[in-house]
């Protein structure tokens, strides 16, 4: 049933009665929803609580004209189940206590199955799907990417220009070898689990590859990120690979091998289709920044991706980074109804 949704059809480049669309980061601060629950819990109480995650993830949905929900949970999150000491600290972000600094840390780290690490996320997928399922809108499951996640294990935090991670990286490869290892092996898993409790499709977040060189990207990460990959088809649903900053290396990205290719504002959306082929979906790619600017702009750019899509099957709508803190919920709720209504209009011209 779900494999009609608009969606899980552009993921599989098939014709569609009008273009995708869902956001990035679609549940959070921005909406006044979210900061109610948030003012009674913290971060990680809200992830841990499955009927918390639910409502959350419910939110915009109810809010939007969305065609996809995605789980509420965090990326940093199995992190936890390996021995890594995680907080979100208000106002700064992600933070770690115990960040991996030497061999020893990377070879002590656990290696937990998602069911005994993650039973909540588990769960809070299997009440989420069963809400979603009778409505016809498939639910994403997600994890980090392997260098995306080490970056933190490592850094103990976000980030700027990733000495440590980098350091780790050129000076102790077989250690970064076997970090990255348990990383595939950890994430394989939990997006495994994740279909099997209900998500329709997967979608691997690697916010920051644009930190490294296309050489670097091959050597040292794309393999593992590659087989993370190749593990997460085997479950038969469609995986995104999201990145940013990676425009100067769409082919290195392409060859990864997902199912559709997620790119940020930084490419023209016609030109990455190039570089990705036509034989991959593609998803994006409105700079989140747009929504806070008046209509017409953001009209006027939205627009201009469509037409670069040019019509073509295989282009889900969404935007090249998540949605921020403050954004007016008005442009969001506007922009979705926007998409459809044009995106359906062109196909009854075409026709
Ligand atoms: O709606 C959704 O997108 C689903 C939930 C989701 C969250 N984080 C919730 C969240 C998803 C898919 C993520 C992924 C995530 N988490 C990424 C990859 C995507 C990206 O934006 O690059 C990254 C890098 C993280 C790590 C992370 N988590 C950071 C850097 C932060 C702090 C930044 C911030 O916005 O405060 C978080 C916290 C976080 N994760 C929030 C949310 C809604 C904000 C927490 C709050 O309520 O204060």
């Amino acid at each position: 049933m779900l494999s009609e949704s608009r969606f899980i059809k552009a993921c599989r480049r098939e014709p569609v009665d009008a273009t995708p669309v869902w956001f990035m980061r679609q549940a959070g601060r921005y909406m006044p929803e979210y900061r109610e629950i948030r003012g009674r819990m913290s971060m990680l109480e809200a992830i841990r609580n499955p009927e918390v995650s639910r409502d959350i993830t419910l939110q915009p949905i109810n809010a939007f004209q969305l065609d996809a929900a995605i789980i509420f949970a965090d990326i940093l999150t199995p992190l936890i189940g390996m021995g890594i000491d995680l907080d979100f600290i208000k106002g700064e972000g992600p933070h770690i206590e115990n960040p991996l600094r030497t061999t020893r840390d990377i070879d002590m780290l656990g290696v937990p199955a998602a069911a005994e690490a993650l039973p909540f996320a588990l769960e809070a997928i299997r009440l989420t799907a069963a809400e979603l399922t009778p409505r016809g809108i498939p639910l994403i499951g997600f994890c980090g990417a392997p260098f995306t996640l080490a970056s933190y294990a490592i850094e103990g935090g976000g980030s700027r220009n990733y000495e440590r991670t980098k350091g780790m990286m050129y000076a102790e490869p077989a250690a970064w070898k076997r970090l990255m290892d348990k990383l595939v092996t950890v994430l394989s898993d939990l997006l495994a689990r994740q279909v099997e409790a209900g998500a329709s499709a997967l979608q691997i977040f690697d916010s920051w590859a644009g930190a490294l060189s296309p050489y670097d990207f091959d050597r040292y990460v794309a393999p593992y990120t590659r087989q993370l990959i190749e593990n997460a088809r085997k479950s038969n649903v469609p995986v995104i690979y999201f990145s940013t900053g990676t425009s100067a290396m769409l082919d290195e990205v392409a060859r990864l091998g997902s199912d559709v290719v997620s790119v940020d504002w930084r490419v023209r959306l016609d030109r990455a289709w190039q570089t990705i082929g036509s034989d991959r979906a593609i998803q994006g790619n409105l700079d989140p920044l747009l929504l806070f600017a008046p209509w017409r702009e953001v009209q006027a750019q939205a627009d201009e991706i469509l037409a670069q899509a040019g019509g073509r099957p295989g282009h889900i709508f969404n935007l090249g980074h998540g949605i921020l803190p403050g954004t007016p919920v008005e442009t969001v709720a506007r922009l979705a109804e926007y998409i459809h209504e044009k995106t359906a209009r062109l196909e009854q011209v075409n026709l």
